[in-house]
């Protein structure tokens, strides 16, 4: 058995997609089920994790957060990243910041300090900047160590209707602070070669966490990106990525495009970069989905 069947939390396989992987089968269920994402009610606090790099875990966050935050919703986002890429991303100078997530990590820094509002209306981040690094380390001897960031989220949460938690490449004590302190897991997967690959070690860790930390945690959606509608490949990942999660997979779809790759340069979201993109929509629909629990 590969690691990744290992992984024993597939719900029952979604009826056949067309071959692009897109389609929706007209007489197909409802995705809305007792198993399924359903409508859940807010504020909602979701971790995007995969230790994987480079496979869309910041674009998503940005670009969900910004979309949401146009649907009305206030949205916090928290860099939990040494990278800062969701700060930069958003407009916002990280480097020289008096106070940024490590203060709030390692120096018990109220959350509400820290945040800074960004260019686009209910959207708000939680920048990191690169003394986050540090932290991996410096929090091994800390007192509640895994709890950090829960305490400080607790404190503000009834002030946003989502909090997304931009996790770095890892499965280190960031990592472990940001599944602590969700009440669900997002996962972006990239429909490319490898994709389902460190998924079953991801998966044992959600899982950790949530028997020894948080026992509430639900991996609740997964999101299929940087999608090449020109390569048969990016069909097969969906169609596999479907039939192990089920209806835990968004319908919708995010597409390669290189305007998702250029916002950040502009310190943007795709929203607001190029509205009327194809990312753009794509990323609206899946925040639609999100919050709905169907599109
Ligand atoms: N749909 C897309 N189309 C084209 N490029 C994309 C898309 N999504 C992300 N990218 C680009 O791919 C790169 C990696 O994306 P991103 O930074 O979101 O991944 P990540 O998982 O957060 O990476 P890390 O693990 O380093 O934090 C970035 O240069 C980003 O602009
Ligand atoms: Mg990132």
């Amino acid at each position: 058995m590969s690691e990744f069947d290992a992984a024993s939390i597939a719900s029952p396989a979604q009826p056949p997609t067309t071959p692009d992987g897109f389609a929706e089968d007209p007489s197909a269920p409802s995705p809305i089920s007792p198993e399924g994402r359903g409508h859940r009610a807010l504020p909602r606090v979701i971790a995007l994790a995969n230790q994987k790099g480079g496979v869309g875990k910041t674009t998503t966050t940005v670009n969900i957060g910004a979309a949401l935050a146009e649907m009305g919703l206030r949205t916090l986002i928290i860099d939990l990243d040494p990278q800062g890429n969701a700060s930069t991303g958003l407009g916002i100078e990280n480097r020289g910041l008096e106070k940024s997530m490590y203060h709030v990590m390692l120096h018990d820094e109220p959350l509400e300090n820290v945040v800074e509002p960004t260019d686009v209306r209910n959207l708000f981040v939680a920048p990191a900047s690169l003394d986050l690094a540090g932290a991996e380390i410096e929090l091994v001897p800390a007192f509640s160590r895994e709890q950090r960031l829960k305490r400080a989220i607790d404190a503000v949460v009834s002030d946003y209707d989502y909090v997304l938690i931009d996790c770095p490449p890892s499965l280190g004590l960031l990592t472990v602070n940001g599944l602590a302190a969700a009440h669900e897991v997002m996962v972006p997967i990239q429909c490319e070669y490898y994709a389902l690959e460190g998924l079953g070690q991801l998966l044992r860790n959600v899982d950790l966490v949530k028997r020894n930390l948080n026992p509430t945690l639900d991996m609740s959606t997964i999101l299929c990106v940087m999608y090449d509608a020109r390569t048969k490949l990016s069909g097969q990942v969906v169609s596999e990525v479907r039939e192990h999660f089920g209806e835990k997979v968004l319908r919708s779809v995010i597409p390669r495009s290189v305007r998702l790759s250029e916002a950040p340069s502009f310190g943007q979201p795709i929203t607001t970069f190029d509205p009327r993109s194809r990312g753009a929509i794509a990323y609206r629909d899946a925040a639609k989905e999100l919050n709905n629990g169907t599109l």
